[in-house]
């Protein structure tokens, strides 16, 4: 897994002549992993083409806070949630002037002010201006805010100047995003995810399941290794793919869960039951194909054991997040779940809606522990995995 693997960067492209470089570190991100889309000012449009740059985002580049499409659906606010991260690059004067007045005079700024994920800047500019005070005391201002400035490097410049204000090289910088991403808040811990679905068999052909992907599983491990832990991934039936790096086990019915499980809970820190575990399984599965008749067929099901439930009552218990798939009376089944099955935590979703919960790319979730309860509104399931792996961190490390 690269550094920027399945990581959502928007860069904003403003006014300087270094703007020709915008392409390359499109390039250099994308070779990290990420998805990458363009914010272009209209001083960035005096030195480089949306063209160009929709060519190698290959995404539509924005450039507009006024475009009557895009903002039938809130285009800048939709912008700054599908961020991961925003990178200015390069940063103008009259950029950093705009962001540390936190003025939304045009999609970038307005984007910045909406977002909360980390905001980066690499300045570009002549180095008299960059060596000004009115500049020097912004990017200090930024810097207190939280924006990591990436220097600009030293040497002879457009204008034919000598000094520091050159944009730093495209891989440097994509450096510098990629690491933001690495942390060391779980480094040492051990953490064992399920997730998928279970199958259970009613004959060699025929089995009982539900509508798990295995998304939130995977998102929730990707924010486990980003953070420096060692994943141990039980895995049922998924359509999804792995991350590397992690110790892969497969488990395609509820009892081999369970024992896939068990075998490797001993020395894990935390537990996360993200896996759609069936409740029953068939009690006497048929070795041969059932025929097809005309009679009214009987299948009889048996309770799984609750793999959950069951680490919770070991002696020496990880932390224990459970999950609550629900259609109804959301919080009280997601509170009485927390109550039964002795878990630290639960992530309660509602799976009653399509683009929710089951298979889809986002998720809303309510995160509830013995304490209070934490809402986490509809976003990507990866970004919600890196809150969720926050909280974890915040509340029970
Ligand atoms: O995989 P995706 O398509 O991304 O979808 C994600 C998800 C909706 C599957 C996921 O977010 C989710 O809600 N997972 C839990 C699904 C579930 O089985 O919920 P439940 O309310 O039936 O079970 C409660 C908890 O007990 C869960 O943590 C479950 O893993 C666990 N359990 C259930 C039964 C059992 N025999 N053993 C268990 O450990």
């Amino acid at each position: 897994m690269s550094s920027l693997t399945n990581k959502r960067i928007v860069l904003g492209v403003s006014g300087s002549i270094a703007a020709y470089k915008a392409p390359d570190i499109v390039r250099r991100l994308q070779d990290l992993g990420a998805e990458v889309r363009v914010i272009l000012t209209q001083g960035g449009a005096q030195f480089i083409t949306e063209l160009s740059l929709q060519a190698t985002s290959k995404n539509k580049v924005h450039d507009n806070l006024w475009d009557k499409e895009a903002e039938l659906s809130m285009g800048h606010i939709e912008l700054a949630k599908w961020a991961d991260a925003l990178l200015i690059a390069p940063a103008s004067a009259n950029t950093i002037a705009n962001l540390t007045a936190g003025k939304a005079c045009d999609l970038l700024s307005s984007v910045v002010l909406a977002s909360d994920c980390p905001v980066l800047i690499a300045p570009a500019m002549n180095q008299q201006m960059y060596a000004s005070n009115g500049v020097q005391d912004n990017l200090a201002t930024l810097v207190q805010r939280g924006i990591q400035v990436i220097d600009p490097a030293h040497g002879a410049q457009a204008c034919g100047d000598i000094g520091e204000g050159r944009l730093a090289e495209s891989t440097e910088i994509a450096k510098q995003v990629g690491s933001m991403f690495l942390s060391t808040k779980l480094s040492g811990k051990k953490v064992l995810i399920t997730l998928g679905a279970t199958i259970e068999a009613i004959d060699p052909v025929r089995y009982l399941s539900n509508h798990s992907s295995g998304k939130m599983g995977m998102a929730l491990a990707d924010a486990c290794i980003e953070a420096g832990a060692q994943v141990t991934l039980i895995i049922g039936n998924i359509s999804t793919s792995i991350s590397e790096p992690s110790k892969q086990i497969y488990a395609s019915s509820a009892k081999q869960m369970y024992q896939s499980v068990m075998e490797n809970i001993k020395d894990q820190d935390i537990f996360i039951a993200c896996a759609a575990v069936s409740d029953y399984s068939v009690k006497n599965p048929k070795n041969h194909k059932i025929k097809k008749s005309n009679q009214v067929l009987t299948i009889e099901l048996t309770p799984t054991k609750d793999i959950l439930k069951d680490v919770c009552q070991l002696p020496q218990k990880p932390i224990c997040i459970g999950f609550a798939a629900e259609t109804q009376n959301l919080l009280e089944n997601a509170q009485n779940k927390l109550k039964n099955k002795g878990c630290d935590a639960i992530i309660l979703n509602d799976v009653s809606s399509a683009d929710l919960g089951f298979k889809s790319d986002e998720n809303a979730v309510v995160f509830i522990d013995h304490k209070s309860s934490i809402k986490l509104a509809k976003n990507s399931k990866q970004k919600l995995g890196r809150k969720i792996i926050e909280i974890i961190n915040k509340k029970f490390l």
